[in-house]
């Protein structure tokens, strides 16, 4: 059945570019396979702890040994700033690449894009913040993720920051899309505790909440759902170790899976509330998707119920009862998941100021996208608050 039985609509959209290479130790053929695309200089954008893990050394030894030259821009911080896109800009520019990769969490990947933009486009980042706004095709891109995360290695956006507002951009173009990803589990073995643990939440975040999105389709359902399975079966054992190759597989191809499925479908509340932290507090990305996730997903449960239970069956939960009886057991399951991996469950437990709350609301309520249940300026109020914890509101 071909139907969004939530708008009963018989049309759909599903758009991906997939050129994948995916298995432990995949990076290392890389490098041939970059001379044969005649390809001679490349430039890296990464950060700069992946890059003092080492993490970069094989790739970088493997394309000198390729007779390919090689610039590395490490300097990409976590929300990265529109002032670091620029400076990356001008080393590319004295550089000369004819092919850019993205090396790290979803930050290193969205400088990679807007980097490359800029080569190609000119102008100030902050141009093209918004959709659609990309008129010239950016050099060749690929992306090679370091958490099992953002799903930024197949996904057509890049979020970046203004340095003038703190506010966030979006700049969102189809030509932003890697032509490539590169997906090596070997990768994540060394990534600390709390980015394993809250990388692999926000994927989570984006299977769920693309499932539930009211531009869901048959397509982003598959996806979907086998992201929900992989991520709900392997997240536990892979924070305990990062290094467990089968763990790290399944989070790896869950969080990349979970990236097209957000391309197409958006994401709601939880992202929306993510975004206002993340503007308002710098509260890590992935920090606030897990701690707003089982809340985001009670306050929604009414719109889909039906979905719920094929959540349920994702996740390997009983599905007796009726359908709000089993919504309850697989937000339950979730807020186990998130206590279990070492995340907090509620707000207050975290460095944001329950003062704020008005501010959030009004930030939140600008993103609620295809968010499945509509959300008035009451019910965000009160979905923020459930979320802070038990501790009286401050009005
Ligand atoms: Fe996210």
């Amino acid at each position: 059945m071909f139907m969004n039985e939530f708008s009963g609509s018989l049309g759909f959209q599903f758009a991906a570019h997939i050129n994948l290479r995916f298995g432990a130790g995949a990076v290392n053929a890389l490098p041939a396979e970059i001379l044969a695309m005649g390809a001679n200089r490349v430039m890296i954008v990464t950060d700069p702890g992946v890059h003092r893990a080492g993490l970069t050394n094989g790739l970088l030894d493997g394309l000198k040994k390729q007779g390919i030259a090689v610039e590395i821009f490490s300097d990409v911080e976590s929300n990265p700033r529109d002032t670091t896109i620029h400076a990356g800009a001008e080393r590319a520019a004295a550089f000369g690449p004819d092919l850019f990769i993205g090396f790290g969490g979803g930050s290193a990947m969205d400088a990679a894009k807007g980097i490359a933009l800029l080569m190609s486009n000119g102008g100030s980042i902050g141009d093209y913040d918004g959709t659609d706004k990309v008129k010239k095709d950016l050099p060749y891109l690929i992306a090679i993720p370091t958490t099992a995360g953002t799903g930024s290695e197949v996904t057509a956006n890049a979020a970046l920051t203004n340095s003038a507002t703190n506010s966030k951009m979006s700049v969102r173009s189809p030509r932003l899309m890697p032509k490539m990803a590169v997906v090596d589990p070997l990768l994540l073995a060394s990534l600390p505790k709390s980015m394993a643990s809250t990388a692999g939440l926000d994927a989570l975040s984006h299977a769920i909440e693309g499932f539930l999105s009211l531009r869901a389709s048959v397509l982003s359902d598959v996806f979907a759902l086998e992201s929900i399975r992989l991520i709900g079966r392997h997240l536990r054992p892979f924070v305990a170790n990062p290094g467990n190759v089968e763990a790290a597989s399944g989070m790896a191809l869950g969080s990349t899976l979970a990236g097209f499925v957000i391309s197409n479908t958006g994401t709601g509340n939880d992202h929306a509330i993510a975004r206002a932290l993340g503007g308002l507090f710098d509260t890590p990305h992935g920090l606030a998707t897990g701690v707003l996730l089982a809340h985001v997903m009670r306050f929604n449960a009414p719109a889909r119920p039906e979905r719920f239970v094929r959540i349920a069956e994702a996740l390997g939960l009983s599905t007796e009862g009726n359908e709000s009886v089993v919504a309850e057991r697989v937000c339950d399951a979730i807020e186990r998941l998130v206590k279990d991996v070492g995340v907090p469950t509620h707000l207050a437990e975290i460095d944001v100021d329950r003062g704020r709350i008005p501010e959030l609301v009004a930030i939140a309520l600008k993103n609620v996208g295809p968010n499945p249940r509509r959300t008035s300026e009451a019910d965000m109020k009160a979905l923020i608050e459930a979320a802070f914890g038990s501790e009286a509101p401050i009005l």
